[in-house]
């Protein structure tokens, strides 16, 4: 059975910083409250003239490849993590394709869309193909624009106060070498929860007449929902229950992770998992401060500069894990 490598990994941040100040202008809320309650100091907004959701991943791929130095043509699957699609169908996974040239090549493209856990979902889905020995080179990648849907409203504040905008990307490919790569990847859900952070409108499913309303655009039904308080108690649960799994099946200890690189929906829960796993603080990747919560984007941003930085070497060991809408969490280990 082949195992998945991953070769290179990029990011794409769009130019335009919004601080908390910045918002501070919009709506009733100050950097105190914010950098209190969630670590989060400012956040990237895109602009609508240059960037989309699939052109961003294309960006955040090609610098995946380069320093990878593996040719686009090679792609042979592309599998794309997104809640915030350019269009209601098809999915941005086509786009970044003909953005990237591999539309003549006709290569496969798959939407996925777990929200916050999206990466993780996209990266295991990635890693069955290559281990089945299907696909030999796979980008995987998570991009989102938040920025346009987020109401600056003092009703919307909990909410319009985390998210931004930005892609990262994942280059996999097929090796013989043992041990090396993608070591495990675990998904769960619960769909109880699935009203506690949702999108309601505009849903399919209620009479044709009721499903675009003027009404609609007065009320909240278009903006994310978010029971915070809730959806916090149960990510500090699940992320480390998933955490925990992930070393278990590979038989290792908290104290042989290297660095993990946890979702970034907020600074005070990713401290939390630190000191329960006890891990000293540089052994886990926050930065949150800079970009808020990108949803399914993080986790590849977030790789893409530790690699950079050199938190990440050849053959350390990586652990990822993500909570967030379903509600929906994963895990994955890497030997990198
Ligand atoms: N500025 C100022 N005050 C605010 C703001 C704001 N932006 N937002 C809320 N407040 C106020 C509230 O109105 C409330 O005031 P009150 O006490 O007078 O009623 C007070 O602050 C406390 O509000 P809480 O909602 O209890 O604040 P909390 O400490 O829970 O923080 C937060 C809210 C940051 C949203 C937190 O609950 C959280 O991070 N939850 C987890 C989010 C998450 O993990 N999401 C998953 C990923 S998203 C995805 O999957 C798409």
């Amino acid at each position: 059975m082949k195992n998945s490598k991953i070769v290179g990994v990029g990011h794409y941040v769009p130019e335009n910083v919004v601080t908390n100040h910045d918002l501070e202008k919009l709506m009733d809320t100050s950097d105190e409250w914010i950098v209190e309650r969630t670590g989060i100091r400012e956040r990237r907004y895109f602009d609508y003239t240059k960037d989309t959701c699939s052109n961003m991943a294309s960006r955040a791929t090609k610098m995946a490849l380069e320093r990878a130095n593996v040719d686009v043509n090679e792609i042979d699957l592309i599998v794309f993590a997104t809640i915030t699609p350019d269009y209601m169908f098809p999915g941005s996974g086509v786009l970044m394709q003909r953005e990237l040239g591999l539309d003549k090549k006709a290569i496969p493209a798959i939407d996925i869309r777990n929200a916050c856990s999206g990466f993780i979902y996209a990266l295991s889905i990635a890693d069955q193909f290559i281990k089945t020995g299907m696909y030999k080179t796979v980008a995987v990648v998570g991009s989102e624009i938040q920025s346009s849907a987020l109401e600056f409203s003092d009703r919307q504040r909990h909410v319009s106060v985390i998210f931004g905008d930005g892609a990262g990307a994942m280059i996999l490919q097929a090796t013989d070498e043992p041990g090396k790569g993608v070591l495990s990847t675990h998904m769960h859900s619960d769909g109880t929860f699935a009203e506690e952070l949702y999108v309601k409108d505009p849903g399919s499913s209620r009479k044709r007449e009721e499903r675009m309303t003027h009404e609609m655009l007065e009320g909240l039904s278009l903006r994310a929902h978010m029971n915070g308080n809730l959806v916090f108690k149960h990510a500090v649960v699940r992320f480390t229950e998933a955490i925990m799994e992930a070393l278990t099946a590979n038989g290792k200890k908290k104290e042989d992770i290297d660095l993990l690189v946890p979702h970034q929906a907020n600074l005070r829960i990713n401290n939390f998992i630190q000191q329960k796993l006890e891990l000293s603080e540089d052994r886990v990747y926050n930065n949150i401060q800079r970009y808020g919560n990108t949803t399914a984007a993080t986790i590849p941003i977030s790789l893409s500069e530790a690699w950079a930085e050199g938190k990440i070497k050849d053959n350390d060991l990586i652990c990822l894990a993500a909570f967030g809408s379903g509600f929906t969490w994963a895990s994955a280990l890497i030997n990198w």
